[in-house]
């Protein structure tokens, strides 16, 4: 007789990956559970990630826009005042309303929370907290926690060395903050502190800020930062930090090895990467192995090499992004309902929510050169878009790759205030094949941000129309 399990399905973590695989289950008729050690549902992207970093974003965004100068250029004079309290209060307040959404969610779609670490005892038995579940299939969505840097302590409660959550968190505004690592939590968070008056130095180990990005966008991004106040120490790796008081003292040299300096701060916000979660888990009781990153490895269908236990989100390679997580989370689902889920790795848009925002998609330049394509690019100047113009955001652009032979887009990127926005339309010209052509020749509304997309495929054609 076929064995029998309290679920069909269990998934492990709650994150935008496990708690869209356990909904996209629940609603193909199979019995699901969903296991988080938090005590709230949605994962490092709504707890302490995506969402109150983009509360805190966009507050700060409306405070700098008062305080330096760009509200006045426009005929509004406003001296603002910080409330740090109520500042926080919303970033709480969208957290909170977010996670509860998923709550109801869950309610909604009869999928049942249990709330608990869980370790793996057998392939189909899990340990939750006290309680013992079986499923046929169990989903690794553990996710991924911040990076430590060896030397460095973060204590998220004293505010002096933090990490991401704690930088959310400052009580406030730090007279000056470090940053190690400029990658995306550096960028958006220093962006942060930086609009709120604090003086933000960034020390990146690499030559250049934004690794994985197109290389004239990574210029270009710095150049804006740097116009913005934020100072960058690039080639620079932060050796050790001793802390007295209030007061950081961080150890630097140059990555290509030199003379050591120090740098104080009444801040440091440790961002080198992200790691993911396999600890205590217990992988070894179901003969699972990470490979050298830590990650699980899974096929296509986001199967285990074990029977009955598939993997999805940060935990697997890949981007470490929430949206990416989530589509794998509905195709898991559907391949354990016997469905064909089907999740396009080479169209995964990342975004930047600094201000001008920064995103892509498909190839970068040099990554579609090493892929044997002969290219012609063309960038088009946000300077020369009329909105953008308009609305005093001269500054960024947007450039697209295209095959040189057959014209097909193989990357698109972009700076702008909305470029977050607009790169969904190139994420679908490339999931359809599109060609810059057929950019070209579609109609966009007048007068949008977009139409810097449309220019610049014309400009892959050779004939632009506003430069
Ligand atoms: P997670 O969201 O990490 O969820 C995993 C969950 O599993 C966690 O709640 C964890 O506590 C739980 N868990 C782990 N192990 C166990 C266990 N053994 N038992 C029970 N529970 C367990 N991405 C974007 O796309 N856009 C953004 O704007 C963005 N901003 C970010 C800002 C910050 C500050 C950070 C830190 C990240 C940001 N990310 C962003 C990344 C995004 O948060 C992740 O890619 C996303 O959350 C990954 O989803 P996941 O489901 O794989 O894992
Ligand atoms: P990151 O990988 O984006 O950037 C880390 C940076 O630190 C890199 O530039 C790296 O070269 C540098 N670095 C590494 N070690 C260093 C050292 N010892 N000294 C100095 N610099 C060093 O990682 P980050 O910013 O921590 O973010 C983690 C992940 O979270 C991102 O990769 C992304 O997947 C996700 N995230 C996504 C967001 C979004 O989509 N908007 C926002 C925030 C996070």
């Amino acid at each position: 007789a076929e064995q029998t399990y309290d679920y069909d399905v269990l998934v492990i973590g709650a994150g935008p990956g496990g708690y869209v695989a356990a909904i996209r289950a629940a609603q193909l008729g199979l019995k699901v559970a969903c296991a988080d050690s938090r005590e709230t549902l949605g994962g490092t992207c709504l707890n302490v990630g995506c969402i109150p970093s983009k509360a805190m974003l966009h507050a700060s965004e409306y405070y700098d826009a008062a305080a330096n100068g760009a509200m006045e250029a426009m005929g509004i004079e406003v001296t603002p005042r910080l409330n740090m309290e109520k500042l926080h209060g919303q970033r709480i307040e969208a957290v909170d309303s977010l996670t509860k959404g998923i709550a109801f969610l869950f309610k909604k779609n009869k999928v049942e929370w249990k709330k608990g670490h869980a370790t793996f005892q057998d392939p189909h038995t899990v340990k939750v907290g006290d309680e013992t579940v079986t499923a046929k299939n169990v989903v690794i969505a553990t996710g991924s926690s911040v990076t430590p840097l060896p030397g460095i302590e973060v204590d998220n409660s004293r505010f002096v060395v933090v990490d991401s959550t704690g930088a959310l968190e400052l009580p406030k505004v730090p007279g000056h903050m470090v940053v190690i690592g400029a990658g995306v939590i550096g960028l958006e968070l220093g962006s942060v502190w930086r609009r709120l008056g604090a003086k933000v130095t960034c020390v990146e180990y690499l030559d250049e800020i934004l690794p994985g990005m197109d290389e004239d966008i990574r210029k270009e991004a710095r150049k804006i930062f740097k116009k913005q106040g934020i100072e960058f120490r690039l080639g620079t790796k932060v050796t050790g930090c001793t802390v007295a008081g209030d007061t950081a003292t961080l150890a630097m040299e140059p990555a290509a090895g030199g003379a050591a300096e120090t740098l104080d701060a009444d801040c440091v916000l440790v961002s080198i990467g992200r790691k993911p979660n396999t600890d205590k888990l217990g992988l070894e009781a179901i003969g699972l192995d990470v490979n050298k990153r830590g990650q699980v490895e899974t096929d296509h269908e986001f199967r285990t090499k074990v029977d009955g236990v598939w993997a999805i989100g940060d935990v697997i390679p890949g981007p470490m992004l929430a949206h990416k997580a989530e589509d794998e989370g509905i195709a898991v689902a559907e391949n354990i309902a016997g469905q064909t889920g089907i999740v396009n790795h080479d169209v995964i848009p990342s975004v930047v929510y600094t201000w001008p925002e920064i995103a892509g998609v498909g190839l970068t330049e040099a990554q579609a050169k090493d892929a044997g394509h002969t290219v012609k690019t063309s960038k088009f100047p946000m300077m020369a878009n009329s909105r953008a113009k308009t609305n005093h955001e001269p500054d960024g652009l947007v450039k697209i790759i295209a095959d040189a032979e057959t014209d097909r887009v193989l990357g698109v990127w972009a700076i702008a205030s909305v470029a977050g926005t607009m790169i969904a339309e190139a994420a679908l010209a490339l999931e359809f094949g599109a060609t810059s052509e057929d950019i070209a020749y579609t109609c966009h509304a007048h007068p949008t941000h977009s139409e810097a997309m449309k220019e610049a495929a014309m400009g892959v054609q050779g004939k632009p129309i506003h430069i």
